[in-house]
């Protein structure tokens, strides 16, 4: 039976120009293990392997996600779409790549929207100053500005800002101020993540002082609206956008499509369905995580660091894990399609859940408002 899971492609690109201390990214500082040539040449080598188990498959997005994919050329972004082109069908195509303002040049932009991108992430943050700085950014708040003025000189149309709140320091009203600058670009996308403290980060170490949870929520909650009252819908936890204007690449991922991963420490998401009994198997593969090492191993024919069968009960947590991070949930047809799974595993997985925190019936399984606030509620009930 043919597969007809939507099907995408992660791009792992992990270098930047400075580590930032809240990030814990597979992303390096730029140094002499940086090598742009050989690494292209890993991850044509690594697409070819994945391509083994997925023939025959159209690819329904791309995203180049880092680290730091616009520190790479034009040419070396080209090479990669043209050669995943050579392999796979492409389907009305979305093409993201992640850009840091502080790596804006024209004439590159150009060039990225003629190798086929055609979908910006600009990693904004912030538009104020003294925020950017005590982010350890690269960039400051006109090139904020000026970063996203480039892309639309560009011709990109469809452009996602991320921009954290929960800054050190941070008042409501100058958390508002971010969102609005970033309204006033009249974008499609915007991201609004709460800064975490992550482990293994410098902020970690020296962890600055933060908003008060109160504060926080009262900060979230006036964000929202004011996202709201400018057409941007809540789609998921910190995903906002235009009508019809969500990510397809991240859309995928939530509603447990498949997806490959290439690239240091990249790892992917395969079904595939046996010719005999139609039953489905997942399959998770992922790359060698240090940039050298991954060149190295790939190169000679291993790109491969782990692989693993997923169990059943991982098949309905994970599934979960990803929908109902969305506000509308989803539809039941799409559990079965993408789990090989009968309602019943899912029904039993909730059981255990409060009904005033989720919905399930035979078409949809959705948070209601109040577990979407608590999904870490829902989450521990899960049998
Ligand atoms: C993979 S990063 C790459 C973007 C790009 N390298 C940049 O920083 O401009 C994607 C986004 O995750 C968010 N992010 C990274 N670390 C975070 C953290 N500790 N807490 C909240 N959001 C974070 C940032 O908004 C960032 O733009
Ligand atoms: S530029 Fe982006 S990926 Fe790189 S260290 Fe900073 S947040 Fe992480």
């Amino acid at each position: 039976m043919q597969n007809n899971i939507p099907l995408s492609l992660y791009v792992h690109i992990p270098w930047c120009v400075k580590k930032c201390p809240y990030c814990d990214f597979n992303s390096h500082e730029k140094d002499s293990s940086f090598d742009e040539k050989k690494y292209v040449e890993a991850l044509l080598a690594d697409l070819e392997d994945e391509y083994e188990h997925c023939q025959q498959r159209t690819l329904s997005s791309i995203f180049f996600g880092g680290g730091t994919p616009s520190l790479f050329s034009a040419d070396a972004i080209h090479t990669v779409i043209n050669h995943a082109r050579q392999l796979f069908k492409f389907n009305d195509i979305e093409i993201t790549l992640e850009a840091n303002p502080g790596t804006f040049e024209q004439e590159k932009f150009n060039a990225f929207r003629q190798a086929g991108v055609n979908r910006l992430s600009i990693g904004i943050q912030s538009f104020n100053q003294e925020h950017l700085e005590s982010l350890g950014r690269i960039h400051d708040s006109k090139q904020a500005l000026s970063a996203i003025e480039t892309a639309k000189l560009a011709g990109f149309e469809n452009i996602n800002l991320d921009l954290m709140f929960g800054l050190p320091q941070q008042s409501i009203q100058q958390a508002l101020d971010d969102v609005k600058t970033a309204c006033a670009f009249d974008v499609p996308h915007i991201s609004h993540y709460q800064l975490t403290i992550e482990e293994n980060t410098y902020f970690h170490k020296h962890t600055p002082v933060l908003p008060e949870t109160d504060l926080l929520w009262e900060m979230q909650t006036q964000c929202q609206d004011l996202l709201a009252d400018n057409a941007y819908q809540q789609y998921e936890i910190s995903a906002y956008a235009k009508k019809d204007k969500h990510c397809l690449h991240n859309y995928n991922y939530w509603l447990f499509g498949d997806y490959i991963g290439i690239g240091a420490g990249a790892h992917g998401k395969l079904s595939t369905i046996d010719n005999k009994d139609q039953s489905l198997k997942i399959i998770r593969r992922w790359k060698h995580r240090q940039p050298r090492q991954y060149i190295d191993k790939t190169l000679s024919g291993n790109a491969v660091s782990g692989e693993g069968i997923l169990k059943r009960q991982d098949i309905v947590f994970e599934f979960l894990l990803n929908a109902l991070r969305l506000k509308t949930g989803s539809d039941i047809k799409t559990f079965k399609k993408h789990t090989g799974l009968d309602f019943y595993y899912l029904e039993n997985a909730v059981k255990n859940v409060d009904p005033e925190l989720l919905i399930i019936d035979k078409d949809t399984i959705a948070t209601t408002d109040r577990g979407f606030l608590f999904l870490n509620e829902i989450l521990e009930k899960l049998v």
